[in-house]
């Protein structure tokens, strides 16, 4: 029996909601249906909820400190959910994982250093490097078939020039791949060898697909050494829906790696601790309910892939779909209908009435392909992939 009702329709047009709410900003037009930035149109967890309406009770909002429950949850999560034993110590707060890449970016490179990315790759990734003029190093993913691998040919290469930090994906966004431990197992081994810090985004780390379990990268790493060399950036907020309370963790075991971050948020911007309401709502995620609560998520989003790649065989067999092994941001290829990517993307919009994020803002591997966020209800996901009978 399910528990959780994710067909509920939310209507979250008229809200504070950036993906209804600027689409005319990033479309051209608001009369579409938005398919695009990651975050769910299923509500909060109940229990996230009351978590935050309980602290309100206090009519305090002042000054807070961190309490034993806060870091407990995130230790028992990290635990049950990815078999590893984090140390409180290691755990720093971000106010987002994004915010954390920058301030990786920061702490671990100098102006003209070089910055490792495995293109199509989650575009705030680059802005991270460019913004603080750092060198922006390619390693692109190769395209087999239905899937895509790592060119360690290629890695290897590239770090052997002196690459300072590598930005890694893992889940991979927007590509969908969960990469495994042998893969995950060589990217660290390499990237201390060549003294190239590695940066691990675990965002979609709660997110994967049946028969695919998430390899938290410090694990599969297989020396203290490469183990030390590793940062892990996580959350609650993709998993939970709770991207507006901005409260991530970063995962720092290295004592010198962790001194020159704490050195940026503690000292240079005072950010160590975040939102309160945020820290609540973090406790209550991580937790038996929470753990519930995703396994239903996760079955739900594997059935809207699932129907997907089932309407668009049957109805479009020009539209490439790809394995999916985690997040709910599968990859589509539109090549087949010999479109310029531009008139894709008119098309998509004015004709077909779907908001997908544009491809080509992954990198430029992403001509002709667009991310879906399927994080909706089925029967709302369904009806706007209908239109794409406009194409
Ligand atoms: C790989 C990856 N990292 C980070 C983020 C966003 O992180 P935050 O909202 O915590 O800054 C996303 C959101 O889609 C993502 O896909």
């Amino acid at each position: 029996m399910k528990k959780y009702d994710f067909d509920e329709l939310i209507e979250r047009r008229g809200t504070d909601s950036l993906k209804y709410g600027i689409c005319d900003e990033i479309f051209g037009t608001s009369d579409l249906m938005p398919l695009w930035v990651a975050d769910m149109d299923f509500k909060t967890p109940d229990f996230i909820v009351e978590a935050i309406e309980k602290r309100l009770k206090h009519p305090v909002l002042g000054y807070w400190n961190y309490w034993e429950g806060y870091h407990d949850s995130i230790l028992w999560w990290m635990n049950t959910r990815h078999d590893w034993s984090v140390e409180k110590d290691w755990i720093i707060f971000s106010p987002g994982i994004v915010p954390a890449l920058g301030l990786c970016v920061m702490a671990y490179s100098e102006k003209g250093d070089d910055v490792l990315v495995q293109s199509p790759v989650y575009h705030p990734f680059y802005y991270a490097i460019e913004s603080q003029e750092r060198n922006i190093v390619y390693n692109p993913l190769i395209e087999k078939e239905d899937r895509f691998e790592i060119d360690f040919e290629d890695l290897e290469n590239k770090l052997k020039k002196g690459v300072k930090l590598m930005l890694l994906c893992n889940p991979h966004n927007p590509v969908g791949r969960c990469w495994e431990k042998d893969v995950l197992k060589k990217v660290a081994f390499l990237c201390k060898k060549y003294n190239c810090i590695l940066v691990s985004d675990e965002i979609h780390a709660d997110l994967t697909m049946p028969f695919f379990k998430h390899n938290p990268t410090h694990l599969c790493a297989e020396t203290d050494e490469e183990k030390a060399n590793i940062i892990t950036l996580m959350a609650p907020s993709k998993t939970f829906n709770m991207a507006g309370l901005a409260t991530s963790e970063v995962i720092i075991p290295d004592f010198e790696l962790r001194k020159m971050f704490i050195h940026l948020t503690h000292n240079v911007l005072h950010m160590f601790n975040g939102n309160v309401l945020g820290a609540y709502a973090l406790e209550a995620a991580y937790s038996e309910r929470g753990a519930e609560w995703v396994d239903e998520l996760r079955d739900y989003i594997w059935d809207n892939i699932c129907s997907m790649n089932v309407f668009l065989k049957e109805n479009f067999p020009k539209i490439k779909t790809y394995k999916h092994e985690a997040t709910y941001l599968p990859w589509l290829d539109f090549s087949a209908y010999g479109y310029s990517h531009k008139d894709l993307m008119h098309k998509l919009a004015y004709d077909c009435k779907i908001g997908f994020n544009d491809g080509m803002i992954f990198g430029k591997e992403g001509d002709n392909k667009m991310r879906v966020n399927v994080a909706l209800p089925k029967r709302q996901l369904l009806l706007a992939l209908e239109g794409l009978k406009y194409l």
